[in-house]
């Protein structure tokens, strides 16, 4: 069984003015790119997320210091500390998702595939495990 954490690379094109980073939907991410939205204000003691998305696919990186990204689905937890700019996760659908140990000044970056829609969010875990338990035992 593979992993749960999927990191992209971005390419970063540095020159001696600077660095320029490109992402563009469909190549640079797994999908077409219908939202952006960055997260930040975040203290260290802080936990967002803690929900799971229905149908959206996400990718989210740390475009500014560093934060803890944890996944689960029902056969296993896991997590990763994004702590470069070009180092994105792919969020699948159906994936509960936390972030938490927030640098001071983290931005996160999140590139998703739908527009936002309340009713795409499984916010109550217990609801969550008792969908991904039944999506695995109906596959
Ligand atoms: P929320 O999902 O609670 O954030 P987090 O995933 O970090 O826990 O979203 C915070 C607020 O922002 C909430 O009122 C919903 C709103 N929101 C939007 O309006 N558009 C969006 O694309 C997102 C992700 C959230």
């Amino acid at each position: 069984m593979s992993g749960l954490v999927e990191l992209l690379e971005w390419k970063m094109r540095g020159d001696a003015r600077g660095w320029l980073m490109p992402v563009e939907g469909d190549r640079d991410v797994p999908f077409e790119i219908r939202r952006v939205y960055l997260i930040g204000g975040t203290n260290r003691g802080i936990v967002r997320g803690a929900h799971a998305h229905r149908v959206t696919s996400q990718v989210a990186a740390c475009i500014n210091g560093s934060c803890t990204m944890i996944l689960e689905d029902e056969h296993r937890r896991e997590s990763v500390r994004l702590d470069a700019q070009n180092k994105a996760l792919v969020i699948p659908p159906m994936v509960w998702h936390e972030m938490r140990d927030f640098s001071p000044e983290c931005l996160l970056l999140v590139l998703a595939d739908t527009l936002y829609d309340e009713s795409d969010y499984i916010r109550d875990y217990g609801l969550f495990r008792q969908l991904a338990e039944h999506d695995r035992d109906t596959r």
